[in-house]
């Protein structure tokens, strides 16, 4: 085993094979921009030099170890080479911290302030570069904030494999720009360049300006756009900097979704799809139960279910494959006997998205269809014309397939024009206000948390199924809203 001294300290290498690595692997602290875990090393940004004793000062990041080397991580000679490049960097920067969306999240701010923190040396004209130049519909460059780091070229060149972006010309005129022929449109993961660019230059179009990042927290979720289950982070207002002046959607909503770093799932990244999530839970929400169109009580509607359910002969239920695990054992648990189930699809792929690629994205458009059919079967839904009930849980069903006549016991968490057409339609929660797990199509299972207050009239799924089943059952249990 390899063992090199870091600031004096002996620590074992393991499978690392630089300097870089072996010291952020335990613990040690080294700034760094254009090196990524998941890239390749270029050592074009400098920041990451350490003092290899005997030998001088030498980037870390394409430093290879050797067997009892010493390294220094923040000698005189270190910070005095890092403070200098930090100047080289921000000769042209324009500073504007505070009107930059990265700000909170920047680590040539936070480097600055650690190696730097001094005004410019340079009494030179700072060089104008282009602002807001557009790089696709999703995404802005700022140049002058550009660090030329390379991470979202190497990114489309070696994750995503578009090779969309370039860098042309070169000194003070290097720009990074699209291939010649190619758009970052057509790249679905586009969007983890804005995640890994280190500064501001890289922008969310639906982001910009939105909010400062320290007014927001993340809740770690799983992205329900397909079966990969990418862990995510949802990005909402903080309790206490939710503002008066804002409505409650808007002081509840959320307003980014960003990777959680899986190595079983997802690793660092997701795609466009997971991004784009708030347009998503953003849609019009029902929270009034229905009976045959007519508004009623949560009460009054599961009392009505509980009588559809107890007359009628035979019954079909049509499981959703965005239920958790929680939701679909309860399911089961209290309503299995009462039907045959078929587990359905809420989702299918969207004209002009990408249905399934080698990276990430899966055709199956649904987070849980693994769990439900383990519970439920895979075959496709078959219903009698002589069923007298069916009971749709989720989207994706189109009622003018059912049987004629066939009584529809309708669980939904969005304003439809399907909810007035059943008999009873009952509101339930969406992910973002409950905790659960989703099982991905690889059987990796993952835990989601509630980020939004739960709506007024609206019931959870995993509450709901044994009132359905209990006779005489109350909703006014955990759960019912
Ligand atoms: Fe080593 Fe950029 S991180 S040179």
């Amino acid at each position: 085993m390899t063992a090199i001294f870091i600031n004096g300290q002996s620590v074992e290498t393991g499978d690392h094979t630089t300097v870089l690595q072996v010291a952020l692997a335990n613990g040690f602290h080294i700034p760094h921009f254009c090196w990524h875990p998941e890239l390749s090393v270029v050592g074009n940004c400098r920041v990451c030099v350490v003092e290899h004793e005997g030998r001088g000062v030498g980037i870390a990041c394409n430093m290879p170890i050797s067997d009892g080397m010493r390294v220094l991580t923040d000698s005189e000679p270190v910070r005095a080479q890092r403070k200098a490049m930090l100047q080289f960097i921000l000769l042209n920067h324009p500073v504007d911290c505070g009107i930059c969306d990265k700000a909170g999240e920047c680590s040539l701010q936070d480097y600055h302030y650690e190696y730097n923190g001094e005004t410019a040396i340079s009494g030179d004209a700072k060089l104008h570069s282009t602002k807001f130049f557009p790089l696709s519909e999703r995404i802005i460059l700022d140049n002058e904030r550009c660090i030329l780091c390379s991470r979202c070229v190497r990114f489309t060149r070696e994750i995503s494999k578009s090779n969309v972006l370039g860098l042309e010309n070169r000194g003070d005129s290097m720009l990074v720009r699209p291939a010649e022929g190619r758009s970052l449109d057509d790249d679905p993961y586009s969007d983890n360049v804005i995640d890994i660019c280190p500064v501001g230059a890289l922008l969310s179009r639906s982001f910009l300006y939105q909010a400062r990042v320290w007014y927001l927290e993340p809740t770690p979720s799983v992205c329900p756009g397909c079966a990969r289950g990418c862990t995510v982070q949802f990005w909402h207002r903080k309790a206490e900097w939710r503002l008066s002046g804002l409505d409650e959607r808007h002081n509840t909503r959320v307003h980014r979704v960003t990777a959680l770093e899986n190595p079983r799932v997802n690793g660092p990244w997701i795609c466009n799809k997971g991004r784009d999530l708030p347009e998503l839970l953003d849609r019009p929400r029902a929270t009034q139960a229905l009976q045959k169109g007519a508004p009623v009580s949560l009460m009054q509607a599961i009392e009505t279910a509980r009588g559809l359910l107890d007359q009628a002969g035979k019954r079909v239920a049509l499981v959703s494959s965005w239920g958790s695990n929680e939701e679909l054992r309860a399911f089961r648990n209290s309503l299995g006997d009462y039907f045959t189930s078929f587990v359905k699809p809420d989702h299918l792929p969207l004209e002009g998205e990408v249905v399934e690629d080698d990276l990430l994205i899966r055709a199956d458009k649904n987070p849980n269809t693994r769990a439900a059919q383990d519970l439920f079967g895979t075959a496709a839904a078959e219903i009698p014309d002589d069923t007298e009930l069916v009971l749709v849980w989720g989207e994706g069903v189109d009622f003018g397939t059912l049987p004629r006549g066939v009584k529809i016991l309708f669980l939904g968490s969005w304003l439809l024009p399907e909810n007035g057409h059943a008999d009873v339609f009952i509101p339930i929660s969406i992910q973002t206000e409950r905790r659960g797990h989703y099982t991905n199509f690889e059987g990796v299972v993952s835990p989601f948390e509630a980020c939004q207050p739960h709506r007024d009239g609206v019931i959870d799924a995993e509450t709901l199924f044994p009132l359905l089943s209990a006779p005489g059952g109350s909703a006014s249990g955990g759960g019912a809203a």
